[in-house]
């Protein structure tokens, strides 16, 4: 399985500290953003890695990561030339993931359950992590029939469910050819929820259900609380 770190899009709602930075590369507690992420696709034991990130940063991301080595990883990199959406990202890393399975992760979640056992014995279709949250309208919503996702929409305006689809999805090598044949939705932007939904329809999307906390953290308030749960987590 190879690993696809997207960390694209512009940041907007964490400026100005996003004004220079990577969204990703921002402290959470005592560590870069992007380190958490990183941490998934290293306890399902990925090596191959790619992170595709937008022009105005490859610099800084490569400067940090590097050629991986210090991780225990090999690391590529793409450039996204505009933010078209965490579908189009993930579409760059066709000839990369050289038709095996992929973890495509966002360089903004933080996780602190164990995926690690999910990501190795993955055996095709989809695979999605669920997070019951208070806000469903800000994020994919999926809802369930036992382990299987019957239905998946994006930021619905009233969500089915209180299950938020986090920023860590499974895919089949067939991913590719699903975003191939996508059209930009009304945002202009290629959307990772399209993806899963074609899963979906196919009857081959499952799910497991976080137990433990999730931030996505693309806002202030969400950093901080990434940053205050590490601290805990730490001192615990
Ligand atoms: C994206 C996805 C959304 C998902 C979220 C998780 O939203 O489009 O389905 O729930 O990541 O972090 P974004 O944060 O780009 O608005």
């Amino acid at each position: 399985m190879k690993g696809i770190l997207i960390c694209g899009g512009t940041g907007s709602r964490l400026r100005p500290l996003t004004e220079i930075t990577n969204k990703s590369l921002l402290p959470v507690y005592d560590r870069p953003l992007i380190l958490y992420p990183l941490d998934v696709l290293h306890s399902g034991g990925i090596q191959d890695i790619i992170v595709i990130s937008g022009p105005e940063h490859m610099d800084q991301m490569a400067a940090f990561l590097g050629s991986g080595e210090r991780f225990g990883c090999r690391m590529s990199y793409c450039v996204q030339e505009k933010p078209g959406g965490i579908a189009q990202a993930l579409g760059l890393a066709e000839s990369f993931a050289d038709n095996e399975d992929v973890c495509a992760i966002l360089g903004d979640n933080v996780f602190f359950d164990d995926l690690g056992e999910t990501i190795k014995t993955f055996k095709g279709g989809a695979h999605l992590f669920l997070k019951e949250v208070s806000d469903p309208e800000r994020f994919g919503v999926a809802t369930m029939d036992g382990s299987t996702i019957v239905e998946i929409e994006e930021k619905p305006t009233k969500p089915k469910s209180n299950l938020a689809v986090t920023g860590c999805y499974l895919y089949d090598h067939r991913c590719f050819d699903v975003i191939r044949n996508m059209k930009p939705s009304r945002r202009g932007e290629l959307e990772i929820t399209d993806v899963s939904r074609w899963y979906v329809q196919e009857q081959q999307a499952q799910a497991t259900m976080l137990q433990h906390d999730w931030v996505d953290a693309g806002t202030f308030e969400s950093l901080y609380r990434a940053s205050s749960l590490v601290r805990e987590k730490r001192k615990a």
